[in-house]
């Protein structure tokens, strides 16, 4: 499941893994444990050459929390309040662009299909930017969400988080490496006009046809 910022990604695809009994993944937040750790060992995404040799001192792992399986670095998963701190918001798109960070959860986020299935999941869910065009482009189902800008800033300011959603839509999609796009095939849903258990409702049925 991808699409941009504040489009419903994480709600959806959290009831459906409730749903369909499936493993939970939330690729945003491996990019916001990333940029957390590299801005606490001093990296700075305008030296990118410098990254590699920081990205080497962390190492993942991976805690279950329910249906989910989230990112730890070097044994600790950080808070969510830690990885969704302005700081974070302000600079996670920037590491997200560096081709090393990208390449160093490539295997990483594909391992997890595996990892589900030891877990005796019916499958995984995964939600991000670039899941269904470069990470499972394999994948059995695809869905592209997306909603006007309008809408998703609403949706933001609600949860009482400052966030600039347009600027990183537009660095997210303007990148080179595994930019924001709609995957070729992929059910595009807009879930503007419609209520969180709308858009469950009707990506389950589309799954269980
Ligand atoms: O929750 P929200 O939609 O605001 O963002 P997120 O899913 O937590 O993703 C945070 C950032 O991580 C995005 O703006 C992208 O820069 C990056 N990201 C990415 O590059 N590729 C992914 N598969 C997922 C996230
Ligand atoms: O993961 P992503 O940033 O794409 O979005 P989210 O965190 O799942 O959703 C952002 C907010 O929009 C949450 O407060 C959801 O409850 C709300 N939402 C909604 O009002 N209607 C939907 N169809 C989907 C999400």
């Amino acid at each position: 499941m991808d699409g941009g910022a504040a489009v419903g990604k994480s709600s959806t695809s959290k009831g459906l893994a409730t749903r369909l009994g499936l493993m939970h993944v939330d690729t945003g937040s491996h990019y916001r444990t990333l940029t957390y750790a590299l801005l606490a060992a001093g990296a700075d995404a305008g030296q990118p050459e410098t990254i590699p040799q920081v990205l080497d001192t962390l190492r993942l792992s991976t805690e279950i929390e329910g249906r989910s399986a989230r990112l730890g670095i070097n044994g600790q998963v950080p808070a969510d309040a830690e990885i969704r701190s302005p700081e974070v918001n302000a600079n996670v798109s920037k590491f997200a662009a560096v081709p090393a960070v990208r390449q160093k959860l490539f295997d990483y986020q594909r391992s997890l299909a595996e990892l589900a299935r030891e877990h005796k999941y019916a499958g995984l869910i995964m939600e991000g930017r670039d899941i269904g065009s470069v990470i499972f482009p394999d994948a059995e189902h695809r869905f592209f969400l997306h909603a006007d800008e309008a809408t998703r800033s609403a949706r933001r300011a609600k949860e009482g988080q400052t966030d600039s959603i347009a600027a990183r839509d537009k660095m997210d999609s303007s990148r080179k490496t595994a930019p924001l796009v709609c995957p070729e095939g992929a059910t595009q849903i807009d879930t503007g006009p419609h209520t969180l258990e709308e858009v469950i409702d009707k990506i389950a049925t589309l799954i269980e046809k």
